[in-house]
């Protein structure tokens, strides 16, 4: 059993298959944070508690009951006790006070992970068991469950909070926060990661010291969004990728999130993570339940690579549903960068023809198909085909293009109303708004108020008739512009902060009635490019748009931050034209292929205007696709060198479970004068298994490739990439 509980010490011990978390129930009350790490044995639980050298329980010291709380390893802090460091968890009395203290009450542990309603957390059958541990407030009367999913198999612990109404009063949930860790700060000191970035920019890792104080990564926009991101990673300054204690914090969440740190007076931190609790206020009378969002916390000893794979293994096993995580998908080629909103049926029809010569295996018509859609400025909700575009209707569209042999995908954008719409005219009060201002707009549009119940079905009804219509395979479902002028008509005065976490459970209500009833339907996210990437959003779709900049230079960032925590089956990366209409940048055509090829692989550009060296070129990428993309999507992710950091090369490779094949991706950026190659480090290889380089003779070993390395050359120039396939000879 995972979870055990020691009666004597009043000891809860969560165990992975490397690592440990223990609670304790001290003074009888509180819940408090022993440890988390590596693995320990039962035996040092005693002496881990310290209860000798802390003499200011309250029980004992009531007289500084306040230093108590105030330096206390709460695991779930609370709002205005004198606990002075930031709260997990508040709530106001109808009264209007803001002061509440959770007990420890009771305890059940339950085999396997039970689902939480209406959001999207990670699954598993006999790899989980779930620990429930009730807090209650012991003036107020009500309850919060804190629960603890333990893995077996991945060293992963997941936590959740439901708070139950069991008092006879409403109270008013303004901050109810998710995962709370304590870390002693070692010698070294501690560092966090985080990631951030803006449009085209996404996900880029930043690493800083914690430094006293407060220090915070969140988002306000309705979304996890382009420029935060819902991850936090803690650890020893001297932790790298390959050593060192890494703790990482993931949220099963896509709308306004905090990942916090705070050290404190006496060098310790709290981390915390979970709903971000400005512009959110939860109405909850008696009886009724709230539950919040499931953190992932994940602890490596063997630094943060070993963290990434971890989260990649737990996300690809325990958290994306879709039958085609586990399936190559099809090529695709989409129109967007090829003609924005200009195209017809016969300009689809010339790129599906072109594109069905040379492996690619799946048409995607993009924005602009739809009502009067000529430009981003309008018709957003008017979901009925354009035929003076799509002449013949979209049946006959989708007929001809599967005639070639291609499968057929589909852009929406269902959450979205534009002033200038069908849809606006007909209800101008189903955008989001506050009664006394005109709303902003943001690309021209404004959102649609999908917390009620008929915009919604409208919605979702619309995207449905569209695909009952045609043979399509695939949903592109975009997001362009993020929240504000949070109002709705449908809310109570006392509940418009619930608004923004309403949104987001009535997004994820609209994506699981589309995958259950299309099946067969390959989803893919997107929001202005990569701002809902996010491991809320891969609980419907298996990969999401990483982002709008294609340009393989800028995308060696992107991808490598969106990496640290979500796996390379998830990561939607295309080959697309240059001068690269993000950067204006010119690459080799095959380093645009090579790392596209790191994610699910697909063209963005018209292929109707390719060279015959191009087009051969396609022809070799899609065969490499085939060739490599069981390894990509299922192996070991290991970086080796960061562009990011060295300014010059990037390095990472995908190592086969069985460590019997690996293939490395590397981009020389910058050309440097009078250097003939570059030596790399091969990660994660067997150091007893003897190796060959695909293309050459003579055999290495696992250890030679590893600890020597090997040298790349004939690196001539900017940009210029090589894709070594190693195997077991
Ligand atoms: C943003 C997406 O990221 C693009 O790929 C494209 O679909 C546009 N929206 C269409 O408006």
């Amino acid at each position: 059993m995972a979870i055990k509980y020691f009666e004597n010490s009043k000891t809860f011990k969560l165990d992975t298959p490397n690592t440990t978390y223990l609670l304790a129930v001290v003074d009888d009350a509180y819940l408090g944070q022993v440890y988390y790490g590596r693995s320990l044995p039962d035996s040092d639980l005693n002496y881990l508690l310290r209860t000798q050298e802390n003499p200011l329980v309250p029980s004992v010291n009531e007289r500084e009951t306040l230093s108590f709380y105030d330096s206390f390893a709460w695991e779930y802090p609370t709002a205005g006790i004198g606990d002075y460091r930031d709260a997990a968890f508040k709530v106001r009395t109808t009264s209007g006070h803001e002061v509440c203290l959770l007990k420890y009450d009771s305890y059940e542990i339950v085999s396997g992970k039970p689902a939480l309603k209406g959001l999207p957390a990670t699954f598993a059958g006999a790899e989980a068991d779930t620990l429930n541990i009730t807090l209650i407030e012991p003036d107020l009367g009500f309850k919060v469950i804190i629960s603890y999913g333990v893995f077996s198999n991945v060293d992963a612990i997941t936590k959740s909070v439901k708070v139950i109404n069991t008092s006879s009063d409403t109270i008013y949930l303004e901050k109810v926060l998710s995962s709370v860790l304590n870390f002693e700060k070692p010698d070294c000191g501690m560092d966090m990661i985080t990631l951030h970035g803006s449009w085209a920019r996404e996900r880029h890792m930043c690493r800083r010291e914690i430094a006293y104080g407060r220090a915070s990564s969140s988002s306000i926009r309705g979304e996890s969004g382009h420029q935060d991101h819902p991850f936090l990673a803690v650890l020893s300054s001297d932790a790298d990728e390959d050593r060192g204690d890494v703790y990482g914090m993931s949220f099963v969440y896509s709308g306004n999130f905090i990942a916090q740190t705070e050290r404190n007076q006496f060098d310790v931190i709290r981390a915390e993570m979970g709903i971000n609790p400005e512009g959110f206020t939860w109405r909850l009378k008696p009886g009724e339940e709230f539950q919040a969002p499931e953190v992932v916390n994940v602890y490596s000893s063997q630094g943060i690579g070993q963290m990434s794979r971890t989260f990649h293994d737990l996300y690809r096993n325990h958290l994306i549903r879709s039958k085609y995580k586990d399936m190559q998908r099809p090529i695709l080629i989409n129109n967007w960068e090829a003609t924005y909103f200009q195209f017809d049926t016969n300009k689809l029809l010339d790129i599906a023809r072109a594109a069905a010569g040379v492996g690619i295996e799946m048409l995607v018509m993009d924005d602009g198909w739809f009502g009067k859609r000529s430009s981003d400025n309008c018709a957003l909700g008017d979901w009925v085909v354009n035929e003076e575009k799509l002449q013949g209707g979209l049946k006959y569209l989708v007929d001809e293009v599967n005639k070639l042999g291609l499968k057929f995908g589909i852009w929406f954008e269902p959450e979205m109303i534009s002033p200038d719409s069908d849809l606006y005219r007909a209800h101008p009060d189903w955008a989001i708004q506050v009664p006394y201002r005109k709303p902003g707009l943001s690309r021209c549009q404004l959102v649609l108020d999908i917390t009620r119940k008929e915009v919604r079905d409208y919605a979702y009804n619309c995207v449905y008739k569209i695909l009952k219509s045609a043979n399509i395979a695939y949903v592109k479902w975009d997001m362009n512009r993020q929240l504000a002028d949070i109002g709705s008509i449908a809310l109570d005065s006392d509940c418009q902060g619930e608004l923004f976490h309403r949104y987001v459970l009535a997004l994820y209500e609209m994506q699981e009635r589309l995958i259950t009833d299309f099946p067969d339907l390959l989803l893919e996210n997107c929001s202005g490019g990569g701002a809902r990437f996010d491991a809320g959003m891969l609980y419907y779709s298996p990969q999401i748009w990483c982002s709008d900049d294609t340009d393989a230079i800028e995308r060696l960032t992107i991808q490598q931050g969106t990496a640290l925590v979500y796996p390379l089956s998830t990561m939607g990366a295309h080959v697309s034209v240059c001068p690269n209409h993000s950067v204006g940048r010119n690459t080799p055509f095959e380093t645009r292929g090579y790392v596209a090829l790191s994610g699910t692989f697909g063209y963005e550009l018209d292929i109707t205007k390719l060279s015959d060296y191009e087009m051969d070129m396609i022809k070799d990428q899609t065969a490499m696709y085939h060739k490599y993309n069981d390894l990509v999507r299922n192996g070991d992710y290991y970086r080796i060198a960061s562009y990011q950091e060295n300014k010059a090369y990037d390095c990472t490779s995908v190592v086969a479970k069985d460590k019997s094949e690996a293939v490395v991706t590397f981009v020389r950026v910058m050309g440097i004068p009078n250097v003939h190659s570059q030596r790399i480090k091969l990660k994660g290889l067997d150091e007893k298994k003897t190796y060959r380089i695909e293309g050459e003779e003579r055999t290495y070993s696992g250890a030679a490739l590893m600890y020597a390395g090997i040298n790349i050359g004939g690196l001539w120039g900017d940009f210029n990439g090589r894709l070594i396939h190693i195997l077991e000879a």
